[in-house]
């Protein structure tokens, strides 16, 4: 490296990754607020928080979101968790055999976990084992070792893990992993936090993004429980100030030859008769994944996409009967709904019930919310039939369509800044600070002495509502000077009455 480079490469200035955002305040105020809202709302609705870790394994999502679909197969952050503890396979004390057998023994002993790659590795290592013994026949046995080392310090094994994309499948996982089956039924849980996606950033989009979701798992399919998720949802939104959101809802049925099965097959023989007017990705998704062609946005397959055969006249009876029963009991709790027969979802554990909701505000990237019914998933994943319905809101496009709107105003400013100058004065400020925060007021102390026209802009720019002044003739006089910045009114106050005039001025805060 020459010297300009390496002093470029001192000076390079780090910036978060790509894709991924630091919250500042103030904005962390309206993050906060939103989701105190969801802690308020959804304990009206009787679900208890879960927290799931962001790390789980690879296999988790690939067995229950599926492993075609694009969050599986392009979009997550996934590494090998290299095993620890094994002997060092370059330690010439280990024989060969010995570093095998120990590698077999961990399998046994599950400390080395039974996946694919895993017993590829082994497999790789059993060749290179071979390898090693044909070699020590013919060659000296101590270069034969050097080549084993060499070969077997590249296998790893460990475990494939992934950041998560979404949380659905976690807590599933930890429904399971907990026996939450023995709990009374249906468990209700939610959840908020990062999940990660490497999709292309824009507006709306980032590669760690924010979910706060909900979950029902157990008991019954009943229509009135898909209902009561969404009109939670509504609730929600409307609470949080929200508006002018659209509720789309459809039936995706399930996965029968009398069901969405015979439908997918209708759907590819039409799609195969208009191949030549699709694009390339809708080409390719008649083989791997028909319905997606109907999540479609490009413009020229409107036309074509609109002359596709419906999955409501595919449904089964019972499938049928349920989704008519999800409309009225939406309609029974006044929840407006448009049907959009369109909607698939992208990931695979989806049957039944799906329902998508847009905000305004958020160009291409609109839809704040997305979820819907996954019976089968929990036995997919090893555990008991379980019947489960959920959601999750993008809570960095909730935000995003809030400040569009708006309705973002948090009040950020300080309640009181305390201008104080002389020593006596600075005690009289630290009393003052010490009660007015326990009092819940917002205060300022500054740390050093300043003129108070300095202190008086410096309280102005930080948006504070009062100035107390403390100098000595208000410490001798023991009467406090207290300004109203926005009117520049000020009056003086014994001391014991400062904290009373403040929460006569904002008593709804306090
Ligand atoms: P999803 O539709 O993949 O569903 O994501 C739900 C919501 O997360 C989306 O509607 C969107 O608002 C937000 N979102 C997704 N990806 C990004 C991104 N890259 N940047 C910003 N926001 C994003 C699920 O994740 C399911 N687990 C929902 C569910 C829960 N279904 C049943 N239970």
């Amino acid at each position: 490296m020459s010297d300009a480079t390496a002093k470029k490469e001192e000076r390079r200035k780090f910036q978060a990754i790509r894709g991924t955002r630091d919250l500042l305040p103030p904005e962390t105020a309206l993050w906060n607020r939103v989701e105190q809202t969801a802690h308020e709302v959804f304990s009206t609705f009787g679900y208890g928080e879960i927290r799931t870790p962001i790390l789980q394994m690879t296999d988790l999502f690939a067995r229950s979101i599926g492993a075609e679909t694009d969050v599986v197969a392009k979009e997550m952050y996934t590494f090998i968790d290299e095993m620890q503890g094994l002997p060092d396979p370059s330690n010439f004390a280990v024989s060969p055999d010995e570093y095998v057998d120990s590698v077999e023994e961990a399998i046994k002993r599950n400390e080395i976990q039974v996946t694919n790659s895993n017993l590829r590795a082994l497999a790789r290592l059993k060749t290179e084992l071979e390898r090693f013994r044909v070699r020590a026949d013919a060659q000296s046995a101590e270069e034969a070792h050097l080549k084993f080392r060499i070969a077997a310090s590249q296998i790893q094994f460990g475990d494939s893990i992934s950041l998560e994309p979404e949380a659905t499948a976690s807590v599933c996982r930890a429904y399971i992993e907990h026996n939450m089956q023995q709990l009374p039924q249906p468990v209700k849980l939610y959840y908020m936090g990062p999940m990660f996606r490497r999709e292309r950033p824009q507006k709306g989009r980032y590669r760690q993004f924010y979910q706060i979701g909900a979950e029902v798992l157990g008991g019954s399919d009943a229509p009135a429980i898909d209902a009561e998720v969404i009109e939670m949802l509504m609730t929600y939104f409307d609470k949080v100030g929200l508006h002018g959101v659209t509720l789309y809802i459809n039936s995706i049925g399930h996965n029968a030859e009398n069901c969405r099965r015979g439908y997918v097959a209708q759907l590819k023989s039409a799609l195969e008769k208009v191949k030549d007017q699709l694009g390339p990705d809708s080409q390719r998704r008649i083989d791997t994944n028909p319905l997606r062609v109907l999540d479609s946005k490009l413009e020229s397959e409107q036309a074509i996409i609109a002359t596709l055969p419906h999955i409501a006249d595919h449904l089964c009876d019972d499938c049928k009967a349920h989704y008519a029963a999800v409309r009225r009991q939406l309609e029974v709790r006044g929840v407006l709904y448009e049907e959009n027969w369109r909607l698939v979802r992208g990931l695979d554990y989806y049957m039944r019930t799906t329902f998508e909701i847009t905000a305004p505000g958020l160009g291409s990237q609109n839809a704040v919310c997305g979820g819907g019914r996954y019976d089968g998933l929990v036995e997919l994943l090893g555990g008991p039939p379980t019947k489960g319905i959920g959601f999750a809101i993008g809570e960095d496009r909730l935000i995003l369509s809030l400040q569009e709107s708006g309705k973002a105003k948090v009040e950020q400013g300080r309640d009181v800044y305390i201008a104080w100058m002389g020593e006596h004065a600075y005690a009289a400020a630290i009393r003052a600070a010490k009660d007015l925060r326990n009092a819940g007021f917002s205060v300022e102390l500054p740390p050093l002495e300043q003129k108070f026209g300095k202190a008086l802009g410096q309280a102005d720019k930080l948006g504070a509502k009062y100035a107390l002044i403390l100098g000595d003739n208000e410490v001798s006089e023991a009467l406090w000077t207290i300004k109203t910045l926005s009117t520049g009114e000020q009056q003086k106050l014994p001391e014991p009455e400062l904290l009373q005039f403040l929460r006569d001025q904002k008593p709804e805060s306090q």
